[in-house]
């Protein structure tokens, strides 16, 4: 099984960025693509665009969940959507956003992979795609969002354990820092172009292009985790306090 066995696909957080792109990549082959976000007037444009099926609702709200995914049969799915508001370091933060974004970035995602997987199993034919982040393998400056990104690295980990032996593919994708609204809404506009000027960033194509690589790929190969920064990104490096600041 290969992108070309696959007929169907629902991508999430697919308004905008990379669930766009992925929209795009996907519909451009001929793959019937539902298209998951909260801002319906994004979605009719995509559909508009592309032919997608414009699904809006709100990851947060299991119950729709449940009605949108209630005998939705797709082959591929693609766990996209994600935000990165926690407003501040974990000392700092109002416990809301950190709940939000522990229900937005892992717990709606399990709700969906409990859902569709068991089609996928059933049929022996399917991928799961999570878009994780570099966040998720090495330490940042966001303890809580580099703890939603760790959680959907181990459950990539895991569900491949799970999973293994029913012909059902797991892959993660890691990107750094990709050209999209995502800091913006993180940091507010001025903070957020801070962030993501001066330096060449990621496109939103070129994950979609990593994910469409995955999906063409033959049935006996699984990417697995694939990290992805910009060639004028590294991760890593140490912090050090000023002597006497502690
Ligand atoms: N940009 C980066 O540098 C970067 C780096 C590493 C990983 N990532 C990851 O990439 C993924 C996509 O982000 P992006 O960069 O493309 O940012 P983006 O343009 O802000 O897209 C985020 C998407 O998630 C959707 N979303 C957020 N909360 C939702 C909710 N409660 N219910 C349904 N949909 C929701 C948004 O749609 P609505 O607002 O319309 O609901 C939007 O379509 C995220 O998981 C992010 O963590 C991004």
């Amino acid at each position: 099984m290969s992108l070309s066995d696959y007929r169907s696909a629902l991508v999430t957080g697919a308004s905008s960025g990379i669930g766009a792109a992925l929209v795009r990549a996907l519909t451009e082959r001929g793959i019937e693509t539902y298209a998951l976000a909260r801002r319906r007037d994004r979605l009719e444009a995509l559909a508009s665009e592309t032919g997608c099926i414009p699904l809006v609702l709100d990851l947060r709200d299991k119950s729709a969940i449940d009605r949108a995914s209630d005998g939705l049969d797709v082959d591929i799915l693609i766990n996209n959507a994600g935000h990165g508001r926690s407003e501040g370091p974990l000392h700092q933060a109002d416990i809301n956003a950190v709940y939000d974004m522990i229900q937005t970035n892992v717990t709606s995602v399990l709700h969906l992979v409990r859902a569709i997987s068991p089609g996928l199993v059933a049929r022996r034919r399917g991928h799961i795609i999570m878009i994780g982040s570099v966040g998720g393998l090495h330490p940042i400056k966001a303890s809580v969002y580099g703890a939603t990104k760790g959680a959907i690295h181990m459950l990539c980990q895991n569900l491949r354990i799970e999973l293994v032996g029913s012909g059902v593919r797991v892959t993660e994708i890691c990107p750094g820092r990709v050209r999209t609204e995502f800091f913006e809404h993180a940091f507010g506009v001025n903070q957020g172009r801070e962030l993501t000027s001066g330096f060449t960033l990621l496109e939103p194509e070129d994950i979609a292009a990593t994910a469409m690589h995955a999906l063409d790929a033959p049935q006996r190969v699984n990417i697995t985790t694939v990290e992805m920064t910009p060639t004028e990104q590294a991760v890593g490096g140490l912090q050090i306090a000023e002597s006497g600041s502690s």
